[in-house]
């Protein structure tokens, strides 16, 4: 199709592209040639095992065909369509999303280009149907780099955009239960307590806030990168009833932790709970082309039937992304992927289980479906992190090196390495990365005192 020998893939890439979230002299890619199922290639034929689904987006696994065809018959079909038309493949996109919401409950959809403008787009309908401006996010969060995500942000990222980010956004703490703040000297507190208070601790928020100026309440269903952290049982049944109570919207950001990858739809499901909106990207087309959408309860949208959302994108509904989108969807049901991740979600659990108490160096694994992590520390009393807030450590350095030579690739946030592999990942191929693992983990075993 187009010509490049293989050896001058990363000169010429090093000349011409300009790197996100990276120093530029300072970046070292990985030149990609293929990928197949839970593998990818590099242009010397090194195989990867891929557990972090690319970037936690490639849920049915890489070079699917069925996708593959889907996106080329539309494009002959119809590569585009203006956003005040409608295609043949809107209606069926827009109908497959509503129909694998809770209970089908969110039944209209706005289509965006990824994460952060399905995010952006979720906090202006909140602002308009509620009439509020305030949004209340988490501080171990990330919704996107764009400026009303990145001020929903509630990680580092957020702080070298400061101060010229979206105004009203007040950040709450996490139920993260292996560091609770409130909890230090009671750490065995039955569930629902631990719970309660992090409900509690929301609502006092809300009130010195003021709910009548709170449009919505924005958090990952599941938080990501900032630790996987499970909301504990009434956690969300709490958040739920706040939002009620108070007339404030509940806005799940589930751009990581849906489609499957917590063995669920969306992982909302897992604690009943029917958020007003959810927005979601990634794992919507498994990344074979670029979507985002906010799903919502018919009740927002029908506030604008009378007069105009105000705002829009020239790319919404790009037929080629939808196609994506529906064969995605279609293929994650003909292959039973949701309840695979569910089972492999018990494998991958007992896996984490045996490798933290075999390694000193783990203080803690949690994982839910295929949404795992290690927390590494240097200390198991005092809790001491491999990697201090916000930065890397020679530790974890040599750790990723170690797997990205054999072959595994993952990703490493400060002290915590994640395991997101790509749903349709077998029990061989999970043992073949937790083997390679287990070797790593001898380097960070070493600084344990
Ligand atoms: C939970 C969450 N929300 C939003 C986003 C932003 O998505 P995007 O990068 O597609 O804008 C991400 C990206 O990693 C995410 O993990």
């Amino acid at each position: 199709m187009f010509d490049l020998p293989d050896d001058e893939i990363l000169p010429l890439s090093r000349e011409h592209v300009f790197w996100t979230w990276s120093a530029q002299a300072k970046v070292d890619p990985i030149a990609v040639k293929r990928a197949k199922g839970v593998y990818f290639w590099d242009v010397d034929d090194k195989r990867y095992l891929d557990f972090n689904s690319m970037t936690m987006c490639v849920n049915i696994g890489h070079g699917d065909e069925r996708v593959i065809r889907a996106i080329q018959d539309q494009a002959a079909e119809l590569a585009y369509a203006a956003p005040g038309m409608t295609t043949k493949i809107r209606a069926l996109a827009s109908k497959a999303v509503a129909d694998v919401t809770p209970q089908g409950e969110l039944s209209k959809v706005l289509f965006t280009l990824g994460g952060a403008d399905a995010n952006e787009n979720a906090i202006k309908l909140a602002r308009s149907y509620t009439g509020r401006h305030k949004i209340l996010s988490r501080y171990r969060s990330y919704h996107g780099a764009s400026a009303g995500a990145m001020a929903a942000t509630g990680d580092p990222r957020r702080i070298a955009w400061e101060p010229n980010l979206m105004t009203g956004v007040v950040h709450f703490l996490d139920p993260y239960r292996y560091r609770s703040t409130f909890h230090r000297t009671n750490p065995d507190i039955p569930e629902e307590e631990f719970a309660r208070d992090y409900v509690n601790h929301l609502e006092e928020i809300i009130l010195y806030e003021g709910p009548e100026s709170i449009a919505g309440i924005l958090i990952e269903s599941v938080t990501g990168t900032n630790g996987i952290i499970i909301p504990p049982q009434g956690y969300m049944q709490g958040l739920r009833a706040l939002c009620d109570k108070y007339g404030i919207l509940m806005i799940a950001d589930e751009v990581m932790s849906g489609f499957g990858r917590t063995g669920k739809w969306f992982a909302v499901e897992h604690w009943d709970v029917v958020p007003d909106m959810i927005t979601m990207a990634k794992g919507l087309t498994s990344a074979y082309a670029p979507l985002g959408a906010v799903a919502m309860k018919p009740k927002i949208a029908a506030a604008f039937d009378e007069h105009a959302f105000a705002s829009g994108l020239t790319y919404t509904s790009h037929p080629i992304s939808l196609a994506a989108a529906l064969a995605n969807i279609n293929v994650m049901r003909e292959d039973r992927l949701i309840e695979h991740a569910a089972g492999m979600g018990s494998v991958l659990r007992r896996m984490l289980t045996d490798l933290g108490e075999s390694h000193p160096s783990i203080g803690e694994v949690r994982s839910i479906g295929l949404f795992g992590i290690i927390e590494l520390v240097k200390d198991r009393k005092t809790k001491e992190p491999m990697a201090p807030w916000n930065e890397s450590s020679s530790e974890m350095t040599v750790l990723k090196k170690y797997c990205m030579d054999h072959g595994l690739f993952l990703y490493t946030h400060w002290h915590t390495v994640l395991i997101i592999p790509p749903l349709i990942i077998t029990e061989e191929q999970l043992k073949e990365g937790m083997d390679v693992l287990d070797k790593a983990l001898e380097i960070t075993d070493q600084a344990v005192k």
